[in-house]
């Protein structure tokens, strides 16, 4: 069956007026692109483009809150921003990948408000390292929110409007391939693949609802390549994850790329019982899988498909370095020697708090298990310190 018309899911918090009237505006600049593009429909992957992105009124493009424990404004919280640990214990592995390619340079994709390189880069330079870090970040609201939280680094830090033509040291990217915008497919009852789209509704709020068109041949034949027809059965493919993670091939000349996110190898992904996908939205810590309400003021969010990302990697002339859970890196690369040193040291009056964000990170249960990290890159020899135990590359 097709997605059910768009309904405010059950359960979720008010929308406050300052936020209602954001997404009303949203919702105008989306009925636009509707009423200019052929047909008056939007693929998915396009309507979710706008809805994340674009300038000044998407989710991430505007100045909400998002992120952080904190209602009634934050929406979802990630590992960096729960724990400074989470920077230091990678801090080790970017270390790592730096000695091993004789540089000093890392350039973090998708800071969010600059969390992780606000721990990345004081125990960058803790360890002797004279960093130079960059960002590439897509919301003009973030990089603003980022440089004000990096002001005392001022020095070493610098936005790039562009990818480089050439790089060599690290690259971080922490829950960003999930922020791609997805392209949305169902077999239909009739065994034909569809892929989804997005048109505008006579009348009713909210004024947008699915529709669907027969996939073309390329969209087809990635499909058909991953999984059988299975009727009825909906997901979603990141082929923009996979392009961009192709594309580093091209500039990463030396060095590697460390990605972390949640999701799992292509069989798990496209397993016949996960028969609605990993599509998600978050709103004030609610979790539902309606995107195409609350317009630019809820996160809309997929799981990645890790071995169409290492095999994008490869396709791009990169090796593929490691593979592993969240748990298993962050306690290869040195997770317990820093919390004892943090259980130890002179700052014990959050260790309460510290603690409880550790057990999410590393339980299997939370974050664990659910989140892994792919290393991949040219130049560099493995085993990396974060794969060193219970590397999985052979799972993906
Ligand atoms: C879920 S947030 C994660 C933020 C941060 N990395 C963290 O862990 O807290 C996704 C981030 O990726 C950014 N982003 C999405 N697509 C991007 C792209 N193609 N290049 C760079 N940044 C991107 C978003 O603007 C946002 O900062």
């Amino acid at each position: 069956m097709m997605p059910a018309s768009p309904l405010l899911p059950a359960g979720l918090p008010p929308v406050d007026p300052q936020s209602a009237a954001h997404s009303q505006l949203v919702e105008n600049h989306l009925l636009e692109c509707l009423t200019a593009s052929p047909q008056g429909r939007l693929s998915f992957e396009e309507w979710m483009a706008q809805a994340l992105y674009a300038p000044g009124l998407g989710y991430y493009a505007a100045g909400n809150t998002k992120f952080g424990a904190d209602l009634p404004t934050g929406d979802f919280t990630t590992a960096p921003e729960m724990t400074p640990l989470f920077g230091q214990v990678l801090a080790r592995q970017v270390a790592q990948i730096l000695k091993m390619t004789g540089t000093n340079t890392v350039l973090e994709f998708g800071a969010g408000t600059g969390a992780l390189a606000a721990s990345l880069i004081p125990a960058l330079q803790e360890l002797g390292i004279d960093i130079r870090y960059q960002i590439l970040e897509v919301s003009a609201d973030l990089s603003a929110r980022q440089a004000e939280r990096l002001a005392p680094w001022a020095q070493s830090v610098e936005w790039l409007d562009t990818l480089p033509d050439a790089f060599e040291g690290c690259v971080v990217a922490n829950e960003v391939l999930d922020a791609m915008p997805v392209t949305l497919f169902r077999w239909n009852e009739a065994g034909h693949l569809m892929e989804l789209g997005v048109q505008a509704r006579p009348e009713g709020s909210p004024p947008f609802e699915w529709e669907e068109q027969p996939a073309n041949a390329d969209l087809r034949s990635v499909i058909e390549n991953r999984m059988p027809a299975l009727p009825g059965y909906r997901s979603e493919v990141n082929l923009q994850a996979e392009a961009w993670v192709r594309q580093l091939g091209g500039w990463l000349k030396n060095g590697a790329a460390l990605l972390i996110d949640y999701g799992f190898p292509q069989r798990e992904y496209y397993h016949p019982q996960r028969l609605t996908g990993t599509l998600m939205c978050h709103f004030r810590h609610h979790s539902h899988d309606q995107p195409l309400v609350l317009a630019g003021i809820q996160d809309i969010t997929a799981h990645v498909d890790f071995t169409a990302m290492a095999d994008a990697a490869l396709e791009g002339g990169l090796d593929v370095l490691g593979y592993t859970n969240q748990a298993r890196f962050l306690l290869n690369a040195g997770l317990p020697s820093l919390l004892q040193a943090a259980m130890t040291g002179p700052q014990t009056s959050n260790m309460p708090a510290q603690l409880s964000a550790v057990q999410k990170l590393v339980s299997e249960a939370e974050m664990g298990e659910l989140f892994k990290v792919l290393a991949v890159g040219r130049g560099v020899e493995p085993p990396l310190l974060g794969f060193i135990q219970g590397d999985r590359r052979g799972a993906l």
